[in-house]
């Protein structure tokens, strides 16, 4: 079974297709964490994300074994990802990668932007997690400030406002559902609530 999980930043889409995967027994793909390992690997080499053959020749020379979430989650990395996101030719050299995952028995929840569109088209189903821009805000902004990290709320509003922009305006695999996706919006629903929901939608389905 493939799970298609896209949405917008802090959605709540990555912890929600964790538990999924744990709770159908099936791996689990955050896709971010690509884009972010591509961004990281530009900086690293002292390169520049808004070079194209830095970004790319980063893409194609990718480590899969090296995607530290912890350091690649960071909100310095957010913005770099998203931009070499945009590029066609980074997200075709980590598209082969996606699909092989996805179709490794058992199965898979993999979670992102394009995932019911583009990388698992035919995925059996597909979850369209949304939130408003304030609540999604107010979560990551709970999020850093636990983690130690002084930050101000409305610039983590506009951050979100800003990538939300530029993951839906690109032209290539731009953040949409998919035309069969089940619309979910967390706005007020907890992690535990949201989760319920989902599995009664995909049983359902
Ligand atoms: O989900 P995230 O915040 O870790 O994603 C980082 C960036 O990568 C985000 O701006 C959009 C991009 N991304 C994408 O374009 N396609 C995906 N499947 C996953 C992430």
């Amino acid at each position: 079974m493939i799970i298609a999980v896209d949405g917008p930043a802090a959605s709540g889409k990555g912890t929600l297709a964790r538990r999924l995967a744990a709770h159908y027994g099936l791996r689990h793909l955050d896709t971010g964490l690509l884009y972010r390992a591509v961004a990281r690997n530009v900086l690293d080499a002292g390169g520049d994300t808004s070079d194209p053959d830095c970004r790319r020749a980063a893409a194609r020379s990718l480590d899969y074994s090296s995607l530290d979430a912890e350091e690649l989650r960071g909100p310095e990395m957010s913005e770099a990802a998203s931009i070499v996101a945009a590029d066609g030719e980074v997200r075709a050299a980590i598209l082969e990668f996606q699909r092989r995952f996805a179709q490794a028995a058992p199965g898979a929840v993999l979670d992102g932007r394009d995932i019911g569109t583009v990388v698992c088209p035919d995925a059996d189903h597909k979850l369209f997690v949304t939130a408003s821009a304030e609540e999604r805000a107010r979560r990551r902004f709970a999020e850093l400030s636990a983690a130690g990290l002084g930050v101000d709320y409305e610039r983590v509003l506009a951050d979100i406002r800003e990538r939300d922009e530029r993951d839906m305006r690109r032209a290539v695999a731009p953040l949409r559902p998919a035309d069969d996706a089940l619309l979910l919006d967390t706005s007020d629903l907890d992690i535990e609530a949201a989760v319920r929901a989902a599995v009664r939608m995909i049983d359902g389905s």
